[in-house]
């Protein structure tokens, strides 16, 4: 048993997602703190009944600074890190000029490695614990990935991107090496550690009809893993997609008759959904994953948050990283914000902090391990400077309460504002 150590600083308790129980369901302690051991949250309360029920703890108080889960990044790419922010295309011809021939280089496992280390020190940097990535289709990326999340403790998913078509041959696997080359990773990774393997193909136009058939028998022989792809983000992908499966019934349905429609799964962007898809996603469960600063530095469209609130989906909060323009899921509350602001819906700063942690981790099916600091759980953790910059002080200097305290953090923060980061309990930033 290690030593106690408690943390104290302001907190926030959620007893669940705020935009469907009211923002009476949060909690907020000005004087909180967390107790930690070997790893895992102890217990948590006001700093007085901690250091009380704790007096030869290690104690570390963080003073005015909010104490969060470390953030949730529920989708991203991480081997788009050196090509973040190219400028002037849309989907298709931002997938073919930029992003194609960067990952073309990860058949080099030095060259993966470099980018896995340098995207998960930047992720820590902004307060981003744990992420679910895209890998691309060299095995090598993914074994630097969760190499390199092993050498750092943190908890992680994701998988090779599989693509059998419209990529450069370089890119490109097949139906059978997809399938194996998959099931061989899973096998090495799911479980190992903090990783979770997760079953990867990119979206319908890179990969065959048998290539999708494939990936969903290896999904249907490992029920209990994830599968992640992309979903309905651009018109023209939405267009072409309908000429290359002629006979679907909408984008989503293609995934459904190739078993890529489950519980499990994960679907990025759904911006342009089809009445029957949002049905059909609510029926079985999966999650939609929003990426607000791709969605507009794309163009790719306004994500219906308060709609597909409404109807019950599963959400989670992302990056999109290199189509996403930042790392920090602090600029990605910011644009989800202002997303939602341009389809009339002004989200509360509660449900932003929840959907970029609870939520993400509910979104991941991990929330019983990562994202709320509740007793038990694994104690990754952020504190956050309120005041980072002059011109967040200034106007947090003002704050009546709580949320106005933390919301110009939110609009207006960087990973200047993130303090500290500590994963399983041991300090990384
Ligand atoms: N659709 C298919 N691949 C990608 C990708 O790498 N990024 C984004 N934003 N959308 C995609
Ligand atoms: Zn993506």
């Amino acid at each position: 048993m290690s030593k106690i150590a408690v943390h104290l600083g302001q907190t926030l308790t959620f007893q669940g997602n705020p935009m469907v129980q009211g923002i009476d369901s949060v909690s907020h302690t000005t004087r909180g703190a967390l107790a930690v051991q070997d790893g895992r949250v102890l217990a948590r309360g006001t700093a007085e009944d901690l250091q009380h029920a704790y007096p030869d703890a290690l104690c570390y108080d963080h003073g005015a600074a909010l104490l969060l889960p470390g953030f949730v990044d529920a989708h991203v790419h991480y081997p788009q890190t050196a090509m973040i922010a190219s400028w002037g295309k849309r989907l298709i011809d931002w997938l073919n000029t930029y992003t194609f021939p960067e990952e073309m280089r990860f058949g080099d496992p030095d060259y993966a490695a470099d980018i896995a280390n340098r995207y998960l020190d930047l992720a820590l940097a902004n307060g981003t614990t744990t992420m679910c990535s895209y890998c691309t289709s060299h095995p090598e990326s993914v074994t630097a990935y969760f190499t390199a999340a092993e050498q750092r403790g943190m908890r992680v998913l994701g998988g090779k991107t599989c693509m059998d078509r419209n990529a450069p041959d370089g890119l490109c696997d097949s139906v059978q090496s997809a399938y194996e080359d998959s099931k061989a990773l899973l096998t090495q990774w799911q479980g190992r550690g903090r990783a979770s393997y997760v079953i990867t193909p990119r979206f319908a136009p890179t990969s065959s009809p048998d290539q999708l058939s494939a990936l969903g028998a290896l999904w249907a022989e490992h029920p209990d893993c994830l599968m992640q792809t992309h979903l309905s983000e651009q018109p023209d992908e939405i267009a072409w997609v309908k000429t290359l499966f002629p006979d679907a019934r909408d984008y989503l349905d293609i995934y459904e008759t190739h078993g890529l429609l489950g519980a499990n799964g994960l679907y990025g962007h759904a911006i342009h959904l089809e009445p029957r898809e949002r049905d059909r996603l609510r029926e079985v469960g999966a999650a939609v994953v929003h990426c607000p600063t791709s969605n507009t530095f794309i163009g790719s469209g306004l994500f219906d948050m308060a709609g597909l609130v409404e109807q019950g989906q599963r959400i989670g909060l992302a990056t999109d990283t290199g189509g996403g323009s930042s790392f920090s899921m602090l600029r990605t509350m910011a644009a989800a914000y202002e997303v939602a602001q341009l389809r009339g819906v002004a989200l509360h700063p509660s449900a932003l902090l929840w959907l970029a942690t609870e939520g993400s981790a509910r979104a991941l099916r991990i929330a019983d391990r990562v994202g709320t600091l509740a007793p038990g759980t694994e104690a990754d953790f952020i504190t956050l400077d309120l005041a980072s910059t002059p011109a967040i002080a200034q106007r947090s200097a003002r704050a009546r309460d709580i949320w106005e305290a933390v919301f110009p953090t939110i609009m207006m923060g960087d990973d200047r504002a993130v303090q500290g980061v500590w994963v399983m309990g041991e300090r990384r930033v």
